[in-house]
């Protein structure tokens, strides 16, 4: 199976999760690759949620033409479940993500949702984080320091550009994006609580503190199931 396959297969796996929730709750809906197959699936069903919360303009854009009532994360006060793919996830189910650089919405609604459960193939489960560079969203008045304070801790920020444009990539925050290479991250917890304190960090795609509480994996065989507590 290749790999959109196998999204294809865990998305399904997800919408088949979902649809267990009694009817008329919201629901929180990722950004990327996984996440399209998950709202293409879920289409046909959109009347079970009472509205979706989404992470990106560009979700936001698909599930509106997939015809969702998508509400602002103002109006919502009780998120049962949030489904988002990852960049990578270690066996404690700590993730990076942000390889969309939607990493800061990402993590509000990971916050305000009982329930996260990660959608991804099994290319993302990896032993240690950090193979995959950790996304940070800054400030960009910020860059230089940070850009210093990060090399201080081992790593390699490099400002994340529009493709040859020679301009920085914008985030849907008005951000920039740090992706810093050259990470091994043993303690994703306490890196994350570290990165966090650092002037003009918007957002580490860390997500460690708040974790994925299921993940579902697409593999050759099928779809696997983890359990993670919080
Ligand atoms: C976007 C994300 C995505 O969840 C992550 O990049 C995985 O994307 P994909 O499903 O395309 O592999 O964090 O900011």
């Amino acid at each position: 199976m290749n790999s959109e396959a196998l999204k294809r297969l865990v998305a399904q796996a997800a919408c088949d999760e979902v649809l267990k929730q009694p009817a008329g709750q919201c629901l929180g809906i990722g950004t990327g690759s996984t996440a399209n197959w998950f709202i293409d699936l879920l289409a046909p069903h959109q009347s079970h949620f009472a509205g979706v919360v989404s992470s990106s303009v560009a979700s936001t854009q698909r599930l509106i033409q997939q015809g969702f009532y998508v509400l602002d994360t103002n109006q919502v006060t009780d998120l049962p479940v949030y489904v988002d793919g990852a960049d990578e996830i270690n066996p404690q189910g700590h993730m990076i993500k942000g390889g969309g650089g939607a990493l800061t919405r990402e993590k509000i609604i990971a916050a305000m949702a009982k329930r996260f459960i990660c959608i991804c193939d099994a290319s993302k489960q990896v032993a240690v984080l950090g193979h995959f560079p950790l996304p940070l969203e800054i400030i960009p008045l910020a860059e230089p320091c940070i850009m210093r304070t990060i090399t201080a801790l081992g790593g390699e920020g490099r400002l994340r550009m529009v493709g040859v444009t020679g301009q920085p990539f914008i985030t849907d925050n008005g951000g920039w994006i740090l992706d810093v290479h050259g990470l091994s991250i043993t303690q994703p917890v306490q890196l994350e609580a570290q990165i966090n304190q650092i002037p003009g960090v918007v957002t580490v795609g860390l997500f460690a503190q708040r974790k994925a509480d299921l993940l579902l994996v697409g593999g050759p065989t099928g779809v696997v199931a983890v359990a993670h507590s919080q």
